[in-house]
């Protein structure tokens, strides 16, 4: 493992702070990320604990979003008329975005989070609140294996990634078929988007780390898309090696091309992103400085994982922004943890309350501007650090 970025001492991305626990010393880890030239994986290297993570207060909600809703919905759709399957298994079903879309005999939800779980279980969705492990998928898959296991934004957030895939490889139908989807190391490089890392996410992964993987289990990659979401997303379709039935189609050698013509198998191209990263922070707080020597009113748009690894990175101060805006009921009135900025429920924002909003959602961007196209149009301006620090 070769590290190449510091990222700080960091706190937990999702423990947002009670009022009264503000004074209290958080838990704090060094968040370093490394790159292991053997089968080209980029991950964190010191990491927390599943259950300090992953527990009853998760605060995360993909229905939070009209973006992922309709992403789920419409990917739902193909899913029907491209596999038709009769069984499908959701690891990570996190608050039912995804799994509402399918017939309730016809669906499980795997999702740890009980408060999370709890959602779909009471919409009548089989929902199984543990860890996604071997002894989970014999429960589950005992006497019916299934056609089809879809799994978002979750495998990038497990160390023990052997463990899934064996567990996978149990459950799974000879001719069935393993939909991944996870946030783009390729995205996040050419975009300096250092905040795709924080305890949470792992790893971030290229699809020539990922066959590297897949390729201990006997599983392969038949086919990949591209999506915007989370800021630039990859979902692979994968296969086991032995069914012919399906065949390999060329965009998984146009990826695997497009990202070894961008060096994600070299240690120098993280090296050049850690110095990017680096220019990053000396820019986005000169512009802090710049706006704060003027006195405007600067807030947070979205209080997410995302800006916490960004805020505490650049040591942005508490006085620098006034409050986030978010529109999670579970965050509402707790605070950012490092940097103990107040989180207050959503609200339209104007140009009589704000001069600039820090974006802390930028991946969000186009649902959250043509929300506020008064503000913008009245002059509001809005802080972004992706691809590089500026106004917007
Ligand atoms: P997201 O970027 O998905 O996650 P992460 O925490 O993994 O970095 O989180 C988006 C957050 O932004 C979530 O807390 C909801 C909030 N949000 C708003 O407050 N308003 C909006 O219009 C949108 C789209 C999101």
């Amino acid at each position: 493992m070769k590290k190449f970025l510091d990222l700080g001492l960091q706190p937990l991305a999702n423990s947002y702070l009670d009022g009264k626990d503000i004074n209290k010393k958080e838990k704090k880890f060094r968040l370093e990320v490394a790159f292991n030239p053997k089968n080209y994986l980029v991950s964190i290297l010191n990491t927390v604990s599943k259950e300090k993570m992953f527990n009853e207060n998760y605060p995360y909600k993909s229905s939070e979003s009209l973006t992922m809703r309709k992403a789920f919905k419409q990917f739902s759709t193909k899913i029907k008329k491209r596999f038709k399957p009769n069984s499908i298994l959701e690891i990570g079903s996190n608050d039912g975005t995804f799994l509402k879309n399918f017939s309730k005999k016809n669906i499980v939800g795997v999702e740890p989070c009980k408060n999370l779980a709890r959602i779909t279980k009471k919409k009548g969705y089989r929902t199984f609140s543990e860890y996604w492990n071997q002894k989970l998928a014999k429960k589950i898959t005992k006497t019916n294996k299934v056609d089809l296991i879809y799994s978002a934004n979750t495998l990038s957030h497990i160390k023990n990634f052997s463990e899934i895939f064996k567990a996978i490889n149990l459950s799974l139908n000879e001719k069935g078929i393993l939909i991944l989807e996870d946030p783009s190391l390729l995205e996040c490089i050419k975009k300096t988007a250092y905040d795709q890392f924080y305890c949470e996410h792992i790893y971030v992964f290229s699809s020539i780390s990922l066959q590297k993987i897949l390729d201990k289990y006997n599983l392969e990659i038949f086919d990949i898309e591209n999506t915007s979401t989370h800021g630039g997303s990859n979902r692979y379709f994968i296969k086991r090696k032995l069914n012919n039935f399906l065949k390999i189609t060329k965009n998984v050698s146009k990826n695997f091309k497009i990202e070894r013509k961008n060096g994600l198998h070299k240690l120098s191209t993280y090296k050049k992103f850690a110095k990017k990263v680096l220019i990053s922070k000396i820019k986005l707080n000169k512009i802090f400085d710049n706006l704060i020597s003027q006195q405007k009113k600067i807030i947070g748009y979205g209080a997410t994982a995302k800006s916490c690894t960004v805020l505490n990175y650049c040591k942005i101060k508490k006085t620098s922004i006034k409050f986030f805006y978010d529109t999670t009921s579970f965050k509402i009135n707790k605070y950012l943890p490092g940097t103990k900025i107040k989180i207050k429920k959503y609200k339209k924002l104007t140009i009589k309350d704000v001069d600039y909003v820090f974006l802390g959602a930028w991946n969000f961007r186009n649902e959250i501007f043509k929300k506020e196209r008064e503000f913008i149009k009245n002059g509001g301006k809005f802080i972004t650090h992706v691809p590089y620090p500026r106004i917007l």
